[in-house]
């Protein structure tokens, strides 16, 4: 057993859709705590620290002026084995393939844009999950 911490956002799209009640209650359901949680606009240097693994890509200009263009929600979910399960719960990026059942797949819109709008995110390492959590909330 591995009780771990994740750090999840809820992005622009998902709050500009009303979806943060149906997200967060799929979390909880899985039997996830959610340990913090905030609604803030994020700043591009926020982002560009969030999403450094990315810098240089095609779509990493797109998904920093997307993330930054409304407000997003921070929070940190824990549970046994949270960061494999959430991307389970999330679904696959892209969210036309994403498997029904997950968030992506049930609930997310595919754009005619520069960038996939796919609802949240969730860290995929435990390295991740402990970089991430310390951008969003350097005093947890
Ligand atoms: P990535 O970390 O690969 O996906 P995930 O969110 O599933 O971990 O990419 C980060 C975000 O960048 C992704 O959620 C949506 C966007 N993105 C695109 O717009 N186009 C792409 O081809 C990829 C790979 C990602
Ligand atoms: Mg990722």
């Amino acid at each position: 057993m591995s009780t771990e911490r994740t750090l999840v956002l809820l992005k622009p799209d998902a709050v500009q859709r009303s979806l943060r009640g149906e997200i967060i209650r799929r979390i909880e359901a899985k039997g996830y705590d959610i340990v913090a949680l905030s609604q803030r606009t994020a700043t591009k240097e926020e982002l560009a620290a969030h999403y450094a693994e990315h810098e240089g890509k095609p779509f990493y200009d797109p998904l920093v002026t997307y993330m930054a263009g409304g407000p997003i929600v921070a929070l940190v979910a824990e549970g046994e084995n949270v960061i494999k399960g959430f991307r389970s719960l999330a679904g696959g990026t892209n969210p036309t393939e994403a498997a029904p059942g997950t968030i992506r797949g049930d609930l997310g819109r595919e754009w005619d844009a520069p960038v996939i709008q796919n609802l949240v995110h969730g860290s995929d390492s435990v390295e991740s999950a402990d970089r991430e959590i310390g951008i969003w909330f350097p005093n947890l």
